[in-house]
């Protein structure tokens, strides 16, 4: 780098931070925002409404590792700007949140601000839990309150420069953040609302759904129309996954029913496939303990979305299509059937229905047939006899390339070529 283009980079930062500052010190989060606490439940009320929102909000996935205390914190998250660790939140008042007050809870929920003044990253889904309402807040720092403490602190965050910047997220948060309760639509059913506040609230669907900019902000027009993401692969390491489309385009929710989107919720499974991968957590930790109502709702709501329909791929040639349905035969039909139908004792259908192979970036479906897709397992009774192995030692690039455009672009499927480039990607 030559002198004048490292001093305009550093006058560049420095007039960031120096904007950023101003922005710290004149946002706090009492701008229009009621007390927390108002409410007129009991304490022990309280406390189990607290519990359901937090299981809700899948707090536990990411503050308790496999091997720590609830909710102590340390899970490290791998983001293209490096490796973040949530935090503690249990009472301890040294290293946990039991010195906070009301106001640094709503702060951190709602504004993405500690009680220091620091701004907090976004790999926290703030951006999605600003719209939780302040009664709901109230329940949820009182749970949090009644679990036990433990003393720990989470490891260092580690970030290059300047990501490793906390100030600069204010100039983030001014360009991609809006804070504010949800707001109910009138013009939809009570129900649509309640299902909308699940989805886009606590449940936050979006943080893995809705496809980032370089800056790592959620793409607002782009709301829930697939996302990707680092997240582990069966083997341990870290891969990019898609979150696929949840809007109703074909190649999204369009071919699910609202039953369908219930029972996947509700139970992992549905008539078209059981849930695999990173879905796994959020079903077995928080979806399926909601109540019936609220699945419902979630589910009328993501119904409603209208279509967002990814870019159409590169329809692969006959040779390839050949050679895919000589690999598919061999080694893929003896469960899934040669026509892609699937068999209720076997394997999931292929033909239709499954958004991870529709989708239009094949990441996931791809880390299913390299790894093995990773079903939930206990408590649920296992649904198929055999699982399915992992193809990584068994086929080359091309094959699997071969294979994955041929289900793609077969039976009712049109999603596109995925080259060899694409498969060693998430070798
Ligand atoms: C997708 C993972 C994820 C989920 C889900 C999640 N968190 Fe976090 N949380 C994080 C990470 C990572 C941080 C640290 C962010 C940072 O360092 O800037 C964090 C930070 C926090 C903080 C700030 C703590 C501090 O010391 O400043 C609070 C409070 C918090 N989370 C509460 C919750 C609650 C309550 C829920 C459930 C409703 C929840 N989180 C769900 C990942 C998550
Ligand atoms: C931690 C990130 C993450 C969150 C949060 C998340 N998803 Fe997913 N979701 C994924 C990934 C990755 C896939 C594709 C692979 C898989 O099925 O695990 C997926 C797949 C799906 C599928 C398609 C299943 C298939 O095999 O075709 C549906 C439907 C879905 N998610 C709904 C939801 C809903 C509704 C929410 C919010 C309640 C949600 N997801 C929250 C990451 C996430
Ligand atoms: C022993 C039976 C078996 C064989 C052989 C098999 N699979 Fe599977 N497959 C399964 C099972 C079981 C699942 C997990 C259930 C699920 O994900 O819905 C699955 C899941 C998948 C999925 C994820 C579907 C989704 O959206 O949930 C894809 C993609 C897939 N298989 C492709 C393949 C390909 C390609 C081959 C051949 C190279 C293959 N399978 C061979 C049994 C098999």
């Amino acid at each position: 780098m030559t002198l004048s283009l490292r001093r305009f980079v550093l006058l560049t930062v420095a007039a960031l931070v120096l904007m950023a500052a101003i922005i710290l010190f004149s946002s706090g989060g009492e701008n229009g925002d009621g007390p927390i606490a108002d409410h007129n439940l009991t304490n022990s009320e309280l406390l189990v409404r607290g519990e359901y929102l937090v299981v809700a909000g899948n707090c536990a996935s990411c503050h308790t590792t496999a091997v720590g205390e609830y909710m102590a914190g340390g899970l490290a998250f791998e983001t293209d700007f490096g490796t973040i660790y949530s935090t503690n939140i249990t009472p301890d008042p040294e290293t946990g949140i039991g010195n906070w007050t009301d106001w640094d809870f709503l702060n951190s929920m709602r504004h993405g601000i500690r009680p220091n003044g620091e701004h907090l990253y976004p790999a926290f889904p703030y951006p999605a839990f600003t719209k939780v309402s302040n009664e709901d807040l109230a329940a949820i720092f009182a749970y949090l309150k009644s679990i036990p403490a433990v003393q720990l602190t989470p490891p260092e965050n580690e970030l290059g420069f300047p990501y490793n910047q906390r100030s600069l997220m204010a100039f983030w948060k001014l360009l991609y953040f809006d804070s504010g309760e949800f707001e109910t639509n009138s013009e939809q059913s009570a129900e649509w609302n309640r299902g909308a506040y699940l989805v886009e609230a606590l449940t936050h669907c979006s943080a893995c759904h809705t496809p980032r900019n370089g800056l790592g902000a959620e793409q607002e027009h782009l709301f829930l129309s697939g996302g990707a993401y680092l997240d582990r692969v069966k083997s341990g390491e870290h891969r990019t996954w898609i979150a696929p489309n949840l809007t109703s385009s074909a190649r999204g929710l369009g071919l699910w029913t609202q039953e369908n989107v219930e029972d996947y919720l509700k139970t992992a499974r549905n008539e078209f496939l059981e849930s695999f991968g990173p879905m796994n957590e959020v079903i077995m930790n928080s979806s399926r303990f909601l109540s019936a109502e609220d699945v419902k709702a979630m589910a009328t709501y993501l119904k409603s979305i209208p279509a967002i329909n990814e870019a159409d791929g590169v329809t692969p040639d006959a040779q390839i299509m050949g050679n895919g349905r000589t690999i598919y035969n061999l080694h893929c039909g003896t469960c899934h059937l040669p026509t892609g139908e699937g068999d209720p004792e076997m394997a999931p259908k292929l033909n239709s229905g499954s958004l991870v192979v529709q989708a239009a970036n094949p990441a996931s479906m791809l880390n299913a047939i390299l790894y093995g897709p990773e079903i939930p397992g206990a408590p649920l009774e296992p649904r198929w006899l055999d699982s399915m192995e992992e193809f990584q030692f068994l086929l080359s690039d091309a094959e699997i390339a071969a294979v994955a455009s041929y289900i793609r672009n077969s039976w009712d499927n049109s999603a596109g070529l995925v080259t060899p480039e694409q498969v060693a990607a998430q070798r």
